[in-house]
Order: C-alpha cells, then sequence, then structure tokens
C-alpha cells in the first residue's frame, strides 16, 4: 500500500523518515484498528497544516509527528502493551534518535505527545501541544471508526445467525 500524499512540500520534509526501513516496520503493528504508519502519517499530516495555519515550525513538527509512535510492541501481552501507553513515548525518542538527527524541540513532541495520561511530560513548545493535541483527535477518531465497525460486523453476524435459525423452523 503506499502512503505517499499529494501534498509535495509535505512529502520532501518526510521523505527520509518514510523511505527508512527500520522505520517502515511500523507498518505491520496494529494501533486503533489501522497500522500505526496509517495513524502516525495522519497524525503528522495535519499537525504540519495545523502548524502552518498558525505560522509555528511545520517542517519540525511535520518530522517528530510522524516518529511520535515509533516503537514495535507486536511481542508483548495484553497487560504489557496496556503499559506501553506510559513508557512508549520514551521509547520513540530513543528509536528515532538512533535512527535520524532529531532537534531538541522534535525530542520534546514525541516525548510529549501522551501529556496529560503522562503528567510529567508537559510539552515545552507549541508544535508540542499541536502534535499532542492532533494525536488525541486522530485517536479518538480512529477508535471510533473501528470500534463502529466491529459493532456493525457483530449486528450483521446476528442478523445472519437469526435468519438461519428462523430459516430452519426453529
Ligand atoms: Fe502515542
Ligand atoms: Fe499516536
Amino acid at each position: 500500500m503506499s502512503y505517499q500524499l499529494k501534498d509535495k512540500e509535505y512529502n520532501y520534509i518526510i521523505n527520509n523518515i518514510i523511505n527508512n526501513k527500520d522505520f517502515l516496520k511500523i507498518d505491520s503493528c496494529r494501533h486503533h484498528g489501522i497500522t500505526r504508519l496509517e495513524h502516525s502519517l495522519r497524525v503528522s499530516y495535519y499537525s504540519y497544516k495545523v502548524s502552518k495555519f498558525l505560522k509555528l515550525d511545520a517542517r519540525q513538527t511535520a518530522r517528530a509527528g510522524l516518529l511520535h509512535d515509533f516503537f514495535i510492541d507486536e511481542q508483548l501481552n495484553k497487560k504489557e502493551k496496556r503499559l506501553s501507553a506510559f513508557y512508549h513515548p520514551k521509547k520513540a525518542v530513543d528509536n528515532a534518535d538512533t535512527m535520524f538527527i532529531l532537534t531538541d524541540k522534535e525530542k520534546d513532541i514525541i516525548y510529549s505527545h501522551m501529556f496529560p495520561l503522562i503528567p510529567n511530560h508537559v510539552p515545552k513548545y507549541m508544535e508540542s501541544w499541536v502534535v499532542s493535541i492532533v494525536d488525541k483527535c486522530v485517536a479518538s477518531y480512529e477508535f471510533a471508526t473501528s470500534y463502529s465497525k466491529t459493532f456493525l460486523f457483530k449486528i450483521q453476524n446476528a442478523l445472519f445467525i437469526l435468519a438461519f435459525v428462523a430459516g430452519k423452523g426453529f
């Protein structure tokens, strides 16, 4: 699947990240009912647009937005996955810092994106606030669409079973 957007300026900014094979491993991680890469691109692009509108540093916002959930947790059990909500920002900073050259602002954007769930990771920059807020909006949308799809699927299954049972004359 190609995740290339039509925005040339944005594509240029994220080019070295989106073509990094280690970063692309997040495309195999489930995240809010989609892949972590899809989620990260959504957060990155909307944060980039908001930063542009607010005349902030859209470049750093786009890059750090894309890297904000750069962690692999496919081997973890359910409990560990739940706990990862609290430690994945630090993990993402470490992973991103190993692969790319990051500014202090980009590190802060990644590190603080789970505020206020992690109360001591208070965003230091406006760009960090943008990504943190956009991440919550995007995640809520993704949860809602994923949940409604599952709900619809269950209703369809129930109706199918009901029709089958009724057809058998039970
Ligand atoms: Fe996150
Ligand atoms: Fe996220």
